[in-house]
């Protein structure tokens, strides 16, 4: 894994968004799966910028999301569907058919598994994947405990990820339940970026780095891929022991 950390979100959003490019750049027919929430809303949309302006072709790669809570509807702004639309898939006009989320209304969770487990397979895994990482250091809803070799599956949510969760709903609803690509399919893909930016993800990657890399705390398990890339801002590096990255070197 590399450790980048930019001066502030602006600038990690800026790297991020070139990162994607760069993946499709090398791998036009890429798979790409992508995370929804606070950590990547602004690289999405300086993706959307540049994808304009540069005339970014997507129209080969094939595009997924990384989870989705169950039983709200995706039509509620709170939704990793609506968010991917709004912020990703339509600003960049991506076809529906080279697009697959996940049903959260499903009556048949098991299928909409096999599904997805299915998709990835034929795509020979994922090419390009960009998560976050959550205050209880889930990646996508791949909870503390999870086993590494999980793939998609249904996640019961833990205290944390319910509570935080709520952030994205205008109203207060009851989220407990998530579909989630698994760890092992998160861990496989070619490119693994993983983003954080905010004082308030100060202690998550304290741990994510410090801690012994282990499930108890997913995000700590991106310190294995060979490929992987945490790209951070220095609010989010404020309680790192410094030896672990020198500052000087990915500001811009
Ligand atoms: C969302 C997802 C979650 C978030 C994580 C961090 O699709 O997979 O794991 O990435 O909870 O959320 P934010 O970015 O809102 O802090």
């Amino acid at each position: 894994m590399e450790l980048r950390v930019f001066a502030n979100e602006h600038i990690l959003a800026d790297s991020a968004s070139d990162m994607i490019i760069a993946a499709v750049a090398k791998k036009p027919d890429a798979l790409l799966c992508f995370a929804t929430g606070d950590s990547p809303r602004l690289t999405y949309q300086l993706l959307a910028q540049k994808a304009e302006r540069q005339h970014i072709d997507f129209s080969k790669c094939f595009f997924i999301g990384l989870d989705e809570w169950l039983d709200i509807e995706p039509g509620n702004s709170g939704t990793c569907h609506y968010f991917l639309h709004q912020y990703l898939l339509d600003p960049l006009g991506v076809q529906s058919s080279r697009v697959h989320l996940f049903d959260g209304l499903t009556k048949n969770e098991q299928q909409e598994c096999d599904q997805m487990n299915q998709l990835i397979k034929n795509f020979g895994g994922i090419d390009f994947i960009l998560v976050g990482v959550g205050m209880n250091g889930h990646i996508g809803f791949n909870e503390p405990g999870t086993a590494e070799d999980s793939t998609t599956h249904i996640a019961t949510l833990d205290h944390t990820t319910r509570t935080v969760g709520q952030k994205y709903f205008d109203t207060p609803v009851p989220i407990n339940k998530g579909i989630t690509i698994g760890l092992k399919q998160i861990i496989e893909a070619r490119s693994l970026v993983m983003l954080a930016s905010g004082k308030r993800k100060a202690p998550v990657i304290r741990r994510l780095l410090e801690d012994d890399i282990s499930t108890a705390f997913p995000g700590s398990l991106i310190r294995q891929h060979p490929a992987g890339i945490l790209v951070i801002d220095e609010a989010a590096a404020s309680e790192l022991q410094k030896e672990l990255y020198d500052p000087g070197i990915e500001k811009r």
